[in-house]
């Protein structure tokens, strides 16, 4: 799966990851910058808030309820429509390809 991040100072990571792996495991592994994963994928930090591109918005899982409340504790400002926690997003057949923008900071 194509797995791109778009960095506010210009630069893109794009990664070709297994299907099965979340964006926030994929950056974590690749050494992407400024996704951080403190909880280990739980949920429960926020470190691995990611903003989704169009066109992938309307492919996503639907937000749980421990994720919505981590995205009221996002360090960076949260976007109603874009924001979600990298690591709920799973790489599969449903979500072959995604694009996020990465925020400035984590903490
Ligand atoms: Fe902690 Fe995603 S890694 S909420």
């Amino acid at each position: 799966a194509k797995l791109s991040f778009h960095h506010n100072d210009g630069n893109v990571d794009v990664l070709d990851v297994d299907t099965g792996a979340s964006v926030m495991r994929a950056a974590v592994t690749n050494g992407v910058p400024g996704i951080v994963g403190e909880c280990g994928g739980n949920a429960m930090c926020a470190t691995c808030h990611v903003y989704v591109r169009e066109p992938y918005l309307a492919s996503l899982p639907e937000i749980s309820d421990d994720e919505e409340e981590m995205l009221d504790c996002t360090a960076a400002p949260r976007d109603e429509a874009r924001s979600r926690l990298g690591c709920q997003l799973v790489l599969d057949n449903g979500l072959a390809e995604l694009e996020v923008d990465v925020p400035d900071n984590q903490v």
